[in-house]
């Protein structure tokens, strides 16, 4: 039926109505991310030369806009509308490296659905997300938007995220086309500097970076995004290898490609031609719709003259794009997403806002939770009453709540961390507030990253004043909570770094807090991994709160007070130094291992930093204890068309009813080709009654054990393997088995 209702409609196109539903445009009312934003958008929409528009928001304007395409263009080809809708819509979640940290894939899912409910309540149906790049290098800011360094963690979080945005229905008012982007490897960018080259092994791409999205892709996502890097030396956007070869033919992939951006037009800038040449280029290699950079919509009738594309690519690209359109149904109702009862009733509702403050609560990473000196209990969660000292650049802060990439987003929503503590614990515990630094330590630092989006604000006392009034309000209290860390925008795009440390003033406060002898509570913001060796010596305790989103005070509150128990675990390493990134739990065996923590000359180390990370991927403390069994198997042998059970028993064996995330991971000992030391295979998120034991079983089928070849073939090797299953990725808790022939 689409088939037919597509050609028919097709059969009446002329070649330029063809390449003009390649056209994506935005009139600048988004978030402007690179130099070009489309003019003469009302006159094109009529002309029949625009396919879509993003960054324009509200049922009452995109009606408008609507009506222009059905009402005024020859042939009445609704529009597609779409948005970055990356963690939330109005409701805004944690970041998605937030997110991904709580490892609850429902929740995960959720967070999608909310979204795009009220996105679509807004007249958005197709969504730019999710991002499910891999990056295992901190010091690319985009690190923030993916769910950091592990691809099967990734391929799981990429297909919730698809499943949530279209809930396996495109044509209902409140679900939303996904886009997988960055077709791919945008996250090894060389040097974590965004945007830079990208060239690696096809096994490491096959094994390490390219599972998420195929996840995605097989979760039915109706788009994907390429990236602006170059895989193989070639750009991505002009990739026939990666966008037809591998992306269509190998992985089924039947829906649409757009660009990022002017990613068509930087492929001058690569080095690849003029916009004809590289427009042409992204046509052939399967690249279907041109977001901003109009190179297809002014050079493609050209290249078809000359005979450099033909009217077959043209055709192609253009169904593909009608194709997306009739199965969100579109043809059947172009107006289906614009309702205006819908804002009020669907956006920020409180139930959102409940589930934003559980979602942020549960992304929360608790690093480190010592027993105070003399006592019994340890530092966290804080006793209702007494005196608290609330202090740090980002105690008092609403613009640094929703992080990064939340366009439509408002920061006046935001609850502060300060009024949260009144929300939470107002009536029972004195509440004493001093800013005590700021974010960056230079005006010019704050201006580059007061770009786009919120802005830091920047108190214009010296360093050393804004320390001694902190610790006259520490000097009155009981505890000391410090809310440090990054500003929003000094992650996500454009927002890299080389040195992954808390700013030096916030530094200098922290010491001087420390200093006090009081406990000393971190409540550390950050959009990334950061390096917080330091820290974790002079804290006493120290809560990783991402960028937590909307409900950000209350969720921090409830957790510091013991109302909510911590549970989230890291999906990034978090390093001693910048030095040894990157780092990752999953990296490969060497011929030269390390024996010991000591450094060993001729073995692989450093001379001035050990190995392991600060904090491991998986890692994440509770306020409560669990204990592991011994891993036992149903069987200690596997055929290769089978399964095998791995179980442990868990207990809580601390004084508080509490989640824990419990790992399984599988070392390859024997293998034709080198094999990381543990890869992530299973996880569950289980809860636990204080004193309870359960017993925790995943299934590993013998596929699982299977791996990308040199020659890209890809199977399970017969031979040795060892399970482990803990709490983090450095558990040695393990049982040997053997895959048979
Ligand atoms: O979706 C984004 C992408 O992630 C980065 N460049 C701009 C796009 C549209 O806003």
């Amino acid at each position: 039926e689409m088939d037919t209702f597509i050609g028919d409609l097709m059969s009446e196109m002329t070649i330029e109505e063809k390449i003009g539903q390649l056209n994506l445009i935005t009139p600048g009312g988004g978030i402007p991310t690179g130099s070009v934003v489309s003019t003469d958008v009302e006159e094109k929409i009529k002309t029949g030369r625009v396919g879509g528009i993003f960054g324009i928001y509200g049922p009452e304007k995109l009606r408008q806009a609507q009506k222009m395409a059905v009402e005024e263009s020859r042939l009445g080809i609704p529009m597609i509308f779409g948005a970055d809708v990356i963690h939330g819509y109005k409701t805004t979640f944690p970041i998605p490296l937030g997110l991904s940290a709580t490892w609850d894939m429902e929740l995960i899912e959720k967070s999608a659905q909310v979204a795009a409910k009220e996105a679509t309540a807004d007249g958005i149906f197709w969504n730019f997300s999710p991002m499910v790049d891999i990056a295992r290098d901190p010091r690319w800011g985009r690190v923030a938007e993916g769910a950091g360094e592990d691809p099967y963690l990734g391929s799981r979080v990429a297909e919730a995220m698809v499943r949530g945005y279209q809930q396996d229905d495109l044509t209902r008012e409140n679900t939303m086309m996904a886009t997988v982007k960055h077709m791919a490897l945008y996250g090894a960018s060389e040097a974590g500097r965004d945007y830079n080259t990208v060239d690696m092994s096809r096994m490491r791409m096959f094994n390490e970076y390219l599972p998420p999205y195929k996840a995605g892709v097989e979760a039915g996502a109706g788009c994907v995004m390429s990236s602006f890097n170059d895989v193989d030396g070639v750009p991505a956007s002009g990739n026939k290898w990666l966008l037809t070869d591998l992306l269509r033919e190998k992985w089924g992939f039947d829906g649409f490609v757009v660009s990022d951006y002017t990613s068509i037009n930087e492929m001058i800038a690569h080095g690849l031609g003029d916009l004809q040449a590289v427009s042409a280029l992204a046509l052939k290699a399967g690249l279907d719709m041109d977001m901003v950079g109009e190179g297809f919509l002014t050079t493609l009738e050209k290249s078809l003259e000359e005979g450099k594309v033909t009217e077959a690519d043209i055709d192609l690209a253009c169904r593909r794009i009608l194709e997306a359109k009739y199965k969100l149904g579109l043809f059947d109702d172009p107006y289906l997403y614009f309702d205006d009862a819908r804002p009020d009733r669907d956006i920020l509702t409180d139930e959102n806002r409940q589930f934003a403050r559980k979602a942020a609560a549960e992304s929360f990473v608790l690093l480190k939770n010592a027993r105070l000196p003399g006592q019994e209990n340890q530092t966290l969660p804080l006793e209702k009453s007494g005196t608290v000292a609330l202090v740090g650049p980002l105690a008092d802060s609403q613009n640094n709540m929703l992080g990064t990439w939340a366009p439509t987003g408002e920061h006046s929503l935001a609850v502060k961390v300060i009024d949260g503590f009144k929300n939470v614990v107002g009536e029972e515990v004195e509440i004493l507030y001093a800013k005590g630094a700021n974010i960056v330590d230079e005006p010019e630092y704050a201006e580059k990253i007061n770009v786009f989006g919120p802005k830091v604000e920047i108190d214009e006392r010296s360093p050393e004043e804004m320390i001694r009034e902190a610790l006259t309000v520490s000097a009155r209290a009981d505890v000391i909570v410090a809310v440090v860390g990054e500003a929003s925008e000094m992650s996500g795009e454009s927002g890299n770094r080389t040195n992954l440390d808390v700013p030096e003033n916030q530094k200098k406060l922290i010491r001087a807090l420390a200093e006090t002898g009081k406990p000393l509570v971190l409540v550390t913001m950050s959009g990334r991994p950061l390096t917080l060796e330091e820290e974790n010596e002079l804290a006493d305790a120290i809560l990783q709160v991402w960028h937590p989103g909307v409900e950000a005070g209350n969720a921090i509150a409830g957790v510091l007070f013991g109302e909510t128990i911590p549970s989230g675990k890291l999906t990034a390493t978090f390093p001693r130094n910048v030095g040894q990134v990157p780092i990752y739990y999953a990296h490969r065996f060497t011929g030269r291992p390390q024996e010991s923590d000591e450094f060993q000359k001729f073995k692989t180390n450093y001379l001035d930093v050990e190995n392991s990370p600060l904090f491991p991927f998986g890692y994440g403390l509770s306020y409560t204890q669990f204990e592991y069994g011994n891993v036992t198997l149903s069987n200690s042998e596997i055929a290769l068309d089978d399964e095998l059970e791995i179980s442990v028993d868990v207990t809580n064996t601390g004084d508080f009813d509490g989640e824990e995330i419990v790992q399984l991971y599988v070392r390859d000992v024997v293998a034709t080709v080198t094999r990381p030391v543990k890869e992530l295979k299973g996880f569950k998120k289980v809860f636990f009654a204080k004193g309870e034991t359960k017993t925790v079983t995943f299934t590993l089928k013998a596929e699982d054990l299977g791996f990308y070849h040199p020659d890209m073939s890809f199977y399970a090797e017969p031979g040795d393997f060892i399970a482990f299953v803990g709490g983090n990725s450095n558990t040695e808790n393990s049982v040997e088995f053997v895959l048979t022939e």
